[in-house]
Parts: structure tokens; C-alpha cells; sequence
């Protein structure tokens, strides 16, 4: 049976075996998907030791995706431009590395319904997750992503390494006061039980917010953007599945029906909460 797994610290959170097995039903293929927790300085010796016992490809998470990089003999350009990579390949002595997490949010932002094109994005946050997806927003042609973040700098530094002319950097109390189609929470934080902080006005009913995290009750962000009357909000629930479903696709050829997961994966966190 092919062996693949997500090595990260922590790890006991994640979803992804289900996630997996969930595409390999569909597919009717016996899969092995583990996951792997890695002491914060063993991370290559835990890549070389899957590889050495037959490991086809892994995915990687938080805080390995810059590390992951380092180690592969081949990038995508999704990787390189994201400087970090969530999926990799063993294929032939060789490590191959991807980034499927903009390409996961973007599938999930089509899902739902939100459009791209000719667009205004605020996108909150200027960190790894902000990064990863920066590539492929654009790609879809908006006419601007405003980059806000509490360290103006960085946002700054991001403008200037993409270099787009649809790119502006600011930081959370100069965003300026236009309408915004999408809202994208890309900071770390809800993580301590936060949101950014921004202005109200930023938020109009039709104002689409989505955050890049997601729990069993709507993130704080949501709960904020709801309250200042957006009417569409949605969690990275959906990312999560449809990034995973890139990661599949790479390894197997096969890109899995994302909402089947989705739902099998809505069905499953219901459950434990009980
Ligand atoms: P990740 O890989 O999740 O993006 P990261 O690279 O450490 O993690 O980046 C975290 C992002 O969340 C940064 O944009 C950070 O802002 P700073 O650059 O100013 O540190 C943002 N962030 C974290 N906690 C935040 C908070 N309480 N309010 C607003 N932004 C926050």
C-alpha cells in the first residue's frame, strides 16, 4: 500500500488522514496517510527515515514549510514564489516540493461562489499564510489587493517581492476606507483568540469575509464581520479540503470531488463535539 503522511508540531489537530481517506474512497484505492509529530530540530532526519521505509510523498505543516523547502531537489513555482512548501514528492531519489494552499483557497472561493475577477481584496496579514496565496489571488485577475498588516513593513516587503502593480501595502489603521468585495483573514490571529483590528466601515453586507483558519464554532473574525452585518462569511474549512485535494492529485493523478470531503469532514467535527 502507498505510505504517505503530514509531519508537523504539533499535529494531533490535523485532519488530513480523514481528508485523504475520504479521496481515496472515492477513488477506490487503499492509501496509508499517518500523521507524523517531528521534534522542532529532527525534521529532515524525519523526511530521510519515511523515504528510507518507502514513503511516497508527504504533506507538511506548521512549522516545517520553510525547512521543507531547504530539502528538495525540485520546486514548483507555486513554492517558489510562496518560499514555502506543504507537499512533497518522493519520486526516483529525489524530493520534489509544492505549494497547494493558494490554489486551495482560491478552488474554495470559486466553490462558494465568490468572484474573482476585476475584484477589490483586503488581505489581512503578511505573514507565511498571506504569502502562499498572494500568486495565485492574482492570477485570477483582480484589480487590487490591498496588503494590511500590523507590521507595515512587511507588507511592504511583500509588494516588492511580487511586484505588482495591483499590490499595495498598509497597515490596519490606514486601510483605506473603499469597498472591499472579499476580505481575507490571513493572520495567525485567532490563534490567541483575536482578530485584527480594523475599521467597522471596511465591512458592508455584501463585503465577502473569509478566514484562512477554521474551529468548530465561527472563528472570531467571522463572528466580528457577521456582527458588523456581512452576509457571507465562510471558514477555511473548504481550503483545507481543497488544498489537500491538490496534494492528492499530485501524487496520484486524480483530483478528488472536494465536497464530498467537505461534508464528510463537516459530519465528522459535528460528531466529536457531542
Ligand atoms: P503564518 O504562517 O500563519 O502566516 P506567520 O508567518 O508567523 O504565520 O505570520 C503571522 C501573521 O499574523 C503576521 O502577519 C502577523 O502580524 P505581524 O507581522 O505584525 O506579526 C499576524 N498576526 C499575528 N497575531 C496577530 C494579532 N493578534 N493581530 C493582528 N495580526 C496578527
Amino acid at each position: 500500500m502507498d505510505q504517505y503522511c503530514v509531519f508537523g508540531n504539533p499535529i494531533k489537530q490535523s485532519r488530513s488522514p480523514f481528508i485523504h481517506q475520504e479521496f481515496a474512497k472515492q477513488t477506490q484505492q487503499k492509501i496509508s496517510y499517518q500523521k507524523q509529530f517531528v521534534e522542532l530540530d529532527k525534521f529532515s532526519q524525519a523526511v530521510t527515515t519515511f523515504i528510507s521505509l518507502g514513503g511516497k510523498g508527504a504533506n507538511v505543516t506548521m512549522p516545517f514549510k520553510e525547512q521543507a523547502l531547504q530539502l528538495c531537489d525540485q520546486l514548483s513555482t507555486a513554492a517558489q514564489q510562496a518560499g514555502a512548501v506543504n507537499t512533497l514528492s518522493f519520486i526516483d531519489g529525489k524530493i520534489l516540493g509544492d505549494n497547494t494552499d493558494g490554489i486551495g483557497l482560491v478552488q474554495d472561493l470559486l466553490a462558494n461562489g465568490v468572484i474573482l475577477q476585476d475584484s477589490r481584496v483586503l488581505l489581512l496579514g503578511a505573514g507565511g499564510a498571506a504569502k502562499g496565496v498572494l500568486l495565485p489571488l492574482l492570477n485570477e485577475n483582480p484589480t487590487a489587493i490591498v496588503i494590511a498588516n500590523r507590521t507595515v513593513s512587511k507588507a511592504e516587503q511583500l509588494c516588492l517581492q511580487f511586484n505588482d502593480k495591483r499590490l499595495h501595502a498598509c497597515g490596519f489603521s490606514d486601510i483605506p476606507l473603499q469597498s472591499f468585495d472579499l476580505i481575507i483573514n490571513a493572520t495567525s490571529a485567532s490563534l490567541s483568540g483575536g482578530y485584527p483590528d480594523i475599521s467597522a466601515q471596511l465591512i458592508q453586507t455584501d463585503t465577502v469575509c473569509y478566514d484562512m483558519v477554521y474551529s468548530k464554532n465561527l472563528t472570531p473574525f467571522l463572528q466580528w464581520s457577521k456582527a458588523q452585518g456581512a452576509i457571507k462569511v465562510i471558514d477555511g474549512l473548504g481550503m483545507l479540503v481543497a488544498q489537500a485535494a491538490a496534494s492528492f492529485n499530485i501524487w496520484r493523478g486524480y483530483l478528488p470531488k472536494t465536497e464530498l470531503a467537505i461534508n464528510a469532514l463537516k459530519r465528522e467535527l459535528k460528531e466529536q463535539n457531542q
